[in-house]
Order: structure tokens, then sequence, then C-alpha cells
């Protein structure tokens, strides 16, 4: 449980929600709210919930397989570690 709360804010969807802990991932703080991110694997495997990072940064309770992108991540398997801005 994370003690510390994050607002993560979804640029293209106009949403803001809190990060308090309570989610595996970003990926399902997203569904939780609404913002719709394409996914498949959610294990970070096949990049369908590649994600631009617009601003804040995030970690990996595991670390992905698979190679991502300069500038984006994987909602699915990834944790804030600050307020972040998702081009989502
Ligand atoms: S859904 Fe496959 S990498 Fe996130």
């Amino acid at each position: 449980m994370a003690d510390t709360n994050f607002q993560i804010h979804f640029r293209k969807s106009g949403v803001t929600a809190i990060w308090d802990g309570s989610h595996e991932s970003i990926l399902e703080l997203a569904e939780a709210h609404g913002v719709d991110i394409p996914f498949s694997c959610r294990c970070g495997l096949d990049n369908v919930c590649e994600s631009g990072l617009i601003r804040g940064e995030v970690s990996y309770p595991s670390e992905p397989l698979a190679d991502v992108e300069e500038g984006n991540f994987l909602p699915c398997v990834a944790v804030p570690e600050s307020d972040i801005e998702v081009d989502a």
C-alpha cells in the first residue's frame, strides 16, 4: 500500500484520477475511471497499451519484457512515482 497519493491526469480523456495504491496498475486506474486505453496481454509483453507519458515518472514493479519507445510507457504494468500526465 503506497503511502503517497498521486494525481493521474489523462489528457485526451480530460480525466483526473487519484492514485491511492488500491489499483494494480495505471491501466486499472484508467479503466476504473472510464478512460479507454487499448490492451491485450496486460503483462508488459505486446505493447498494445503503450501510451505517451507527458509528465511525471512511473516505475515497473516487475520489469516488462517489451521495449518501449522513448517518452512512452506501459500502463498495464506501471505504477506512478509522482503526479503524472498520460496521453490517453
Ligand atoms: S497490454 Fe500488453 S504490454 Fe500492456
